[in-house]
């Protein structure tokens, strides 16, 4: 019987020192497209897929983000007491509820899968997602709903993939493919961050994953990997062919919000598709383009 997917794990312990002087004394994680942290994009995204139960990992500095999903009674009744209802539904309409967010603290930087690891008393016996909030995807359906679905499907672990330059390979975990329909992949191998000329495909992993709770036993043995961290792409490597494992070629357009110039790239894609604002950018940037392309 395949478990039911109820549960996703979102690792935000990291530094984000590529956005100092930014993250100097705020989580990388609550920086904003253009009105949402990054890290409510990612919360909003597992619920759709029907996720019930959230599980921060967490370090020092990060505690904005606790707060963020808690409720903020005095703001509210200010909002209220001033009839700033569409303010005040913007705060409500995506509160999780009482007692589903739980935090725990990685308390060392030792990887994502020590990251995930921390997590093993929430995680249990049961399957759960993985959404690293530095990956926002633009999608008609959000990607952790797509992984679901070929969990139900596969009845196995099933990763985010998309295909990578060639020259890009070091930056991801890589797979070493198997059969292959063009949307689904068998996954015969996973690599952590290979040189080009070692890299079994260009086909990476994203950030995110569904994942059974045999994962915890592998990341139990704290091997280090690339980098010298323990690697989550190590451990899952271990579980190929004793479950089933595939990578799913998702639906949608990835930002990689992790660094500077993705960044901008999302608060461009995600204001052209509002309606409130979409209009005005694409205004704005065809003037600007014009001026700084001018034709003929
Ligand atoms: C992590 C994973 C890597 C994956 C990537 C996706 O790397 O270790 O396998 O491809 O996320 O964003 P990081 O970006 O933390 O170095």
């Amino acid at each position: 019987m395949i478990k039911p997917l109820r549960k996703a794990v979102f690792p935000v312990a990291g530094l984000g020192t590529r956005f100092l002087p930014a993250t100097k004394a705020m989580a990388k994680e609550m920086l904003p497209v253009v009105d949402k942290p990054l890290i409510q994009y990612a919360v909003e995204e597992a619920r759709a897929a029907g996720i019930e139960q959230f599980c921060m990992v967490t370090g020092r500095g990060k505690t904005a983000i606790v707060e963020h999903f808690d409720i903020a009674y005095e703001l509210e009744a200010t909002l209220r007491g001033r009839g700033k209802d569409a303010e005040l539904r913007s705060l409500r309409d995506w509160q999780p509820a009482a007692g589903s967010i739980v935090t725990v603290r990685q308390q060392e930087p030792l990887g994502l899968g020590h990251a995930i690891w921390c997590a093993r008393a929430f995680i249990g016996d049961d399957p759960f997602a993985i959404l690293l909030p530095d990956d926002l995807i633009l999608s008609e359906t959000p990607v952790t709903k797509q992984l679901a679905n070929a969990y139900y499907e596969t009845g196995g672990c099933v990763v985010a993939v998309t295909e990578v330059p060639h020259e890009q390979t070091q930056r991801y975990g890589i797979l070493d493919v198997g059969a292959d329909d063009g949307r689904l992949v068998e996954v015969k191998g996973l690599v952590e961050k290979p040189k080009p000329e070692d890299a079994p495909s260009d086909l990476s992993i994203i950030g995110r994953y569904v994942l059974t709770s045999g994962v915890i036993q592998h990341l139990s043995r704290m091997e280090r990997g690339a980098g010298g961290e323990v690697q989550l792409t190590d451990a899952m490597a271990k579980m190929i062919g004793h479950e089933p494992f595939h990578g799913l070629r998702y639906e949608g357009r990835r930002f990689d919000c992790g660094d500077k110039i993705g960044f901008l790239e999302a608060q461009i894609a995600f204001a052209l598709k509002r309606p409130d604002m979409g209009p005005a950018v694409k205004q704005f940037l065809s003037g600007y383009c014009a001026d700084l392309f001018p034709r003929g």
